[in-house]
């Protein structure tokens, strides 16, 4: 079996279901300041499991792009990914357990054919929460599962969610393939780790909120959440030993080898890592949210990976540009189903390019300084907090990657230390701090920070324009253009672009002071500034203000005064999503 045809069996199984088939959303999360990155597939859609309408229905299948990082450390081994695609089939409000389990077992044994002894499943033990989960083995059983292969569990096996510090949760239920190998003890079972019994499946009846006090109030309706590993099912169904033997790997491995002249089974965990981390770097760069590699945020994680891959790549004696050149083999293998990578080829090769070429020049006399620094703590194995911020501030090396430099010589770095250090240097360096915003800023040069002040004056012509219902949903900004996305559903006329360019403009020639004021979130919103009201902004929030023109909450770095823009237009106005529309506008002469 292939990627592809797993894919599609899932879809199509679920489509003769009643199942609308959604498109994965953005690896970004949408107005989520919990997370990162999405998880799950259930991410993008809280609000639903939460009671609002989806245009799609009530029964929704898709695949999503997720990505998890609290295991990246352990990338290269046969099982840890970041990033990886999830399987799901959601009831908002429809179907319940019922349906859902017996729709699972009919998809394992009939459809992908997994002998059905091979399965066992687990459910929900019951607490002062939520009740013993008698109702799902039932249904288990009800299909010839027998006892001694349905596990009740407590809530840290069989519960799940949310996703964040807050939102919807419940009991699941879990399936789990079991391999052909003696059991490792005599307590062997689902919750064992030692690799015998692999979870395929997770079915999550939905059924509380919980809210940031962490008490769980009941949903609107009852809902399902399910989700399939999508790497692991193929290697189950291929017979593959580990994910990186499936169509999923195989071309970037192969393409390993041939740039570098090595060989996969003589360096498997470098190989791993450099597959893993390029292939996630990719969705990153290649999502219609752009991301650019930074010290913020998904920038950052973005980074790390990036970094982590080359410094493997380097030491397999990979050419220049190896990185790139990976990317176009992702981009060939992925781009039929997910078109943004196709999209967005030229960003991730020229973002590759220009990260290889900052780390580059530091990666060779960085890792001396590391091998002196590592050398002079063999004895006490403990690496102090300033050289670790000085490879950091002066290399690039990202903490993990100093970390793992150590470990490889067992030794430990001052992780708190650095912590200190850093905070002390974001302090000083305001640059540093004016990052946390939610835009999306390639860089902090002198013509984005413009473009982004840009963005705030359009913002609120925007809102002038065309009424109050406009809101910022995203923005992306590079040296050439700035990018920006705002909830509205219909294409503009081309009179309202040209007010809206015309209320900008005036703004510019009026070349007001952009005033910076800290004040409670509270303040701000009596003050009737707009912005992110709902980020993680700490007790105080900076309002940009520009004259009686815009009043916005932000992060920054803007520009001194609006003038310094000197004009403004709007090159395109066109649909990014259902609902929201994207313009790309530049300042300037
Ligand atoms: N949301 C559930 C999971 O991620 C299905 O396992």
């Amino acid at each position: 079996m292939t990627s592809r045809e797993l894919r599609e069996l899932y879809i199509n199984f679920f489509k003769e279901k009643g199942h609308a088939v959604i498109t994965s959303a953005s690896l970004i999360p949408e107005n989520d300041p919990t997370v990162l990155f999405n998880t799950a597939g259930m991410q993008p859609l809280v609000p639903y499991l939460m009671g609002e309408k989806h245009p799609a229905g009530t029964r929704l299948v898709d695949v999503q792009k997720c990505i998890r990082t609290n295991d990246i450390d352990d990338v290269g081994d046969a099982t840890h990914l970041t990033f990886f695609e999830m399987l799901g089939n959601w009831s908002l409000g429809d179907y319940f357990k019922k349906e859902s389990i017996a729709w699972s077992h009919e998809l394992l044994t009939k459809v992908l054919k997994i002998p059905q002894e091979k399965i066992s499943v687990s459910v929900f033990e019951g607490d002062a929460d939520a009740p013993r989960d008698e109702e799902a083995a039932a249904i288990w059983k009800s299909l010839g599962y027998p006892d001694e292969r349905i596990y009740f569990y407590n809530k840290k096996e069989n519960w799940w969610g949310p996703a964040g510090a807050t939102g919807p949760c419940g009991p699941d239920t879990e399936i789990f393939y079991e391999f052909d190998r003696p059991k490792c003890c005599a307590d062997c079972g689902p919750a064992c780790d030692c690799g015998k019994f692999v979870e395929i499946w997770n079915n999550v009846f939905m059924q509380y909120n919980k809210g940031a006090d962490g008490k769980l109030t009941p949903l609107a309706a009852q809902c399902v959440d399910t989700g399939m590993g999508f790497e692991r099912m193929l290697c189950i169904l291929t017979g593959a030993n580990n994910v990186y033997e499936s169509d999923l790997f195989q071309p970037i491995i192969a393409k390993v080898e041939s740039l570098t002249g090595k060989k996969y089974a003589d360096n498997v965990k470098a190989f791993r890592i450099i597959s893993d981390h390029m292939r996630a770097s990719n969705f990153i760069l290649g999502d219609d949210k752009g991301v650019a590699p930074s010290n913020v945020d998904q920038g950052y994680i973005l980074r790390r990976l990036i970094r982590r891959a080359y410094r493997y790549l380097v030491q397999l004696g990979a050419p220049a540009k190896s990185m790139s050149q990976i990317a176009q083999i992702v981009v060939d293998n992925y781009g039929d189903v997910y078109p943004e990578l196709t999209r967005n080829r030229d960003f991730i090769i020229r973002n590759l390019d220009r990260e290889e070429e900052l780390f580059g020049r530091t990666l060779d006399s960085g890792m001396k300084i590391a091998g002196k620094y590592l050398d002079a703590s063999a004895t006490d194995k403990k690496l102090a907090a300033t050289e670790a911020f000085r490879l950091y501030d002066t290399y690039g090396f990202p903490l993990e990657f100093t970390s793992e430099l150590a470990r490889e010589r067992n030794i430990a770095v001052d992780t708190e230390g650095f912590a200190r250090l850093y905070a002390e240097h974001q302090e000083k360096s305001r640059a540093g701090a004016s990052q946390k915003f939610a835009g999306g800023l390639a860089d902090n040069s002198e013509q984005t920070t413009k473009l982004h002040t840009a963005a705030h004056l359009m913002d609120a012509a925007l809102r002038k324009v065309l009424g109050d219902t406009v809101f910022q949903k995203g923005s992306n900004i590079t040296a050439e253009r700035l990018r920006f996305d705002f909830s509205f559903d219909r294409k503009m006329t081309p009179e309202e672009i040209a007010a809206t360019e015309k209320l900008v403009n005036e703004a510019i020639v009026a070349n007001v002071p952009v005033e910076c004021v800290e004040m409670t979130v509270e303040e701000a919103k009596a003050s009737g500034a707009i912005g992110v009201f709902g980020s993680k902004y700490g007790d105080k929030v900076k309002v940009y203000k520009m004259g009686e023109f815009s009043n916005e909450i932000c992060g920054g770095p803007h520009a001194a005064s609006t003038g310094d823009l000197v004009s403004f237009k709007i090159m395109k106005e066109e649909s990014s999503a259902a609902g929201v529309r994207r313009i790309k506008a530049t300042i300037g002469g």
